[in-house]
């Protein structure tokens, strides 16, 4: 059977809904509190360089709550290392924000950045921190990854979401390919109810990363009712 598989909730569009008001309601470590309740293992929350959503504040009241593994998703910069290696958050993500460092579906371009992704990989490793990196499910870019220091990757699922053919096999290969070297793999971006089962199915995912699909269900079910209906999905696939 395999190993067992960990949802994280991303809780971002919860604070884009609040600062669209400008006031405090929704509150993103409120939401964090009810999705763990719901069975949600981790927290995941993106710290924009421009704050469009998640705001420095949120990011410590959710760190300092300590009620669950936070993984921080952010750029490669000098000021978000900083940041990190202050609030200790139990994984960071690093995710590309500017056009340069995408590649063609999306996914960090490792292999082009790796002069810069390095020095950051090993200082946010020193404090202590687990970094994984946003890739394309691309074998150049897993391998890339596991050469710079990084302990996990996040597969891209953007393109398989948006039903691009071969691209399930292509995510099935690249997490195989995380096992030889060495990589702890997971996965997100656009996964939904209806197309969540067969990447919790590849063996070696071991986290997935949802948040805009459960925001949107929560408006009709509530919260709770969507994190328990993905997770439920999630371990029957990975059962089946
Ligand atoms: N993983 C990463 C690295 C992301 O940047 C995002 C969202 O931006 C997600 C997962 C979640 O994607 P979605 O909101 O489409 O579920």
């Amino acid at each position: 059977m395999s190993e067992a598989i960990r949802l994280g909730v991303n809780i971002d569009h919860v604070a884009t809904l609040r600062n669209a008001r400008g006031g405090v309601h929704p509150d993103p470590l409120t939401v964090a509190k009810a999705a763990v309740a719901a069975g949600a293992d981790g927290i995941t929350i993106h710290l924009r360089e421009d704050r469009r959503h998640i705001r420095d504040d949120d990011a410590e009241r959710i760190r300092a709550w300590n009620g669950a593994p936070v993984n921080l998703e952010m750029a490669a910069t000098e000021e978000m290392a900083e940041i990190a290696c202050r609030l200790k958050p139990h994984a960071v993500c690093i995710v590309p924000e500017r056009r340069a460092e995408v590649t063609t579906e999306g996914g960090l371009d490792v292999v082009g950045h790796r002069a810069t992704l390095a020095p950051i990989i090993a200082r946010l490793n020193a404090a202590g921190i687990r970094v994984s990196l946003f890739i394309d499910p691309d074998p150049a870019q897993v391998r890339a990854s596991a050469e710079i220091g990084a302990a996990v990757v996040e597969l891209h699922t953007g393109a398989y979401a948006n039903g691009k053919p071969g691209e399930l096999e292509h995510l099935a290969a690249a997490a195989r390919l995380t096992e030889e070297v060495g990589l702890e793999c997971h996965a997100g971006h656009g996964l939904t109810y209806a197309n969540v089962g067969p990447i919790a199915a590849l063996p070696q995912v071991r986290e997935l990363n949802i948040g805009h699909y459960l925001i949107g269900e929560a408006l009709l079910t509530g919260l709770p009712a969507s994190v328990r209906e993905m997770r439920r999905l999630m371990l029957a696939a990975r059962n089946k």
